[in-house]
């Protein structure tokens, strides 16, 4: 198949979360699998500054009409692998910054335009390079208008430029809604400025609009794709998403073992397997090491990497200082965003500094090495669309502790519920929640041979990409 994948973040060349992963694993795997596949990204200083984008060359030069006026661009395209074209969607004004949305405080104001640009770019690239496609993929709002766009040009110019659109839904707690004067610069009909449109509230939603006009709608976990259907977890689009009810299905995301395999993992200071876990405590000794604790210690390590948000329940951690107070463990933090929760975390820091340590920043080369070095990893979301790291920490060895919530649920089997196949501990998104997920955790961890035994069933677990794969493919297909 002729596929095209759009996104607003690709690994390694900017990431901000499991997006990039996700859509990454996803292009490369169905290029391995024999497709042509184009992926579409902003041309962001980070990816054009890439070194795997040195080879880099512009192809083609965008005029974009923007409601009223015209603002020109460029496309520049390279091919990291066989099968597979990256094209950098480039307008400095709009992409030439620090970061793809903005700073942990404020997103930027014009991320509309930007991301209207960007789609444009995307079907005019394709108009001009003559690329048609059998599906065009697009993940998150941030390509929300693409459908829209998509068959405005080709009815315009009396062509097909892809046969089917899929649109992912990776979190509907983002949803990309900007005021109603905007979509001038879509130049499409005013009949989609209604209710049966784009309009959420008085506003246009650009979530909304990929999950009305896209062909198939997809999420990234069975379970989410229930709970999105839900107030509880709808974020107010619970009833749009009800409208296709009929064709949602949730793949779970797979994890990139090129990248996330302790036997091959080259951002850790020893490799490991499941036969012989020696460099696991080497890892260890050196996270501990690294985050000013003695290398020796022998109770519990826990570890907890993500973004500060609400979602990921850091607050509810917070709320359970007394557990790292009242236990000799570790807890070991890497984490960027929302800064009340960072003074949280380092407030906590500052009352048991022998037992908490902080990482405030962005770090690939630690993320690995607390997937690697904890006994436990952390992850208490409120809610998950699919979630990796909990999918890491057990290619790892590491136990993971999650609440009960979209794809956690799906890739954590709990121990108490299921102690012949159990991976791992699930609980409540709730303070008393966490509070019984951590003193679960102590439990298992005074059990030696449970804790050998729940270990080796994570790491046999087979998390690869190709399963998924291969069910996009079928519904590409299937779609088609
Ligand atoms: P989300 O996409 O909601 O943030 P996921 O679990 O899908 O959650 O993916 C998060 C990804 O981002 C993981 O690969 C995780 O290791 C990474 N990550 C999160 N925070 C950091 C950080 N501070 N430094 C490095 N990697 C991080
Ligand atoms: C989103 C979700 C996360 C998911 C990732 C990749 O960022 O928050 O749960 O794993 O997308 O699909």
């Amino acid at each position: 198949m002729k596929i095209v994948q759009v996104a607003s973040e690709l690994f390694p060349y900017v990431k901000t979360g499991g997006l990039a992963d996700a859509v990454s694993a996803l292009a490369g795997t169905l290029a391995e699998r024999g497709h042509e596949v184009s992926v579409f990204l902003p041309g962001y200083r980070a990816a054009v500054d890439h070194p795997l984008a040195a080879g880099a060359q512009r192809t083609l030069g965008l005029r974009i009409e923007m409601g009223d006026t015209f603002m020109t661009g460029e496309v520049r395209s390279f091919s990291p692998a066989p099968n597979l074209t990256l094209h950098l969607v480039c307008r400095e004004e709009f992409f030439d910054r620090r970061n793809p949305y903005g700073t942990p405080e404020r997103d930027y104001e014009d991320n509309h335009h930007r991301f209207i640009f960007f789609c444009k770019g995307v079907v005019e690239a394709m108009r001009f390079m003559e690329l048609r496609a059998d599906v065009i993929h697009g993940h998150d709002w941030q390509c929300g208008l693409l459908p829209l766009l998509l068959r405005h040009t080709e009815q315009r110019y009396g062509i097909t430029l892809a046969m089917k659109t899929v649109f992912t839904i990776h979190n509907i707690a983002f949803q990309g809604v900007f005021p109603m004067r905007s979509f001038y610069r879509t130049n499409l009909p005013d009949e989609l400025m209604g209710i049966d449109g784009v309009e959420f509230y008085g506003q246009m939603s650009m979530m909304k609009s990929g999950i009305l006009f896209s062909d198939r709608v997809t999420t990234v976990s069975p379970r989410y794709a229930r709970e999105i259907q839900t107030a509880e977890f709808g974020c107010g689009l619970d009833g749009v998403v009800m409208t296709r009810a009929d064709d949602i299905v949730g793949l779970i995301n797979g994890i990139d073992t090129d990248v996330w395999n302790p036997a091959t993992d080259t951002l850790i200071p020893a490799n490991y397997t499941v036969d012989n876990l020696t460099g696991k405590a080497g890892c260890r000794a050196d996270l501990l090491k690294r985050s000013g604790f003695d290398p020796k210690f022998a109770g519990p390590v826990f570890g907890m990497v993500c973004r500060l948000t609400e979602q990921k329940g850091v607050d509810l951690v917070l709320a359970n200082a007394e557990f790292f107070k009242k236990n000799d463990v570790r807890f070991i933090v890497l984490g960027s965003g929302d800064k009340e929760l960072e003074a949280g975390l380092r407030e906590l820091v500052a009352a048991i500094p022998s037992r908490v340590s902080l990482s405030a920043r962005l770090d690939e080369g630690m993320s690995h090495l607390i997937e690697a070095g904890s006994d436990f990893f952390l992850m208490p979301s409120r809610f998950e669309p699919c979630g990796l790291n909990q999918m890491y920490s057990q290619a790892y060895g590491t136990i993971p502790l999650v609440t009960r919530v979209g794809g956690l649920a799906d890739t954590v089997i709990d121990l108490d519920h299921n102690p012949h196949a159990g991976t791992g501990v699930l609980f409540h998104p709730s303070e008393e929640g966490v509070k019984a997920g951590l003193d679960r955790a102590l439990t298992l961890f005074a059990d030696k041979t449970s804790m050998a035994v729940v270990q080796a069933r994570g790491m046999h677990s087979d998390f690869g990409w190709d399963k998924t794969a291969q069910a996009y493919e079928d519904l590409y297909g299937d779609a088609i």
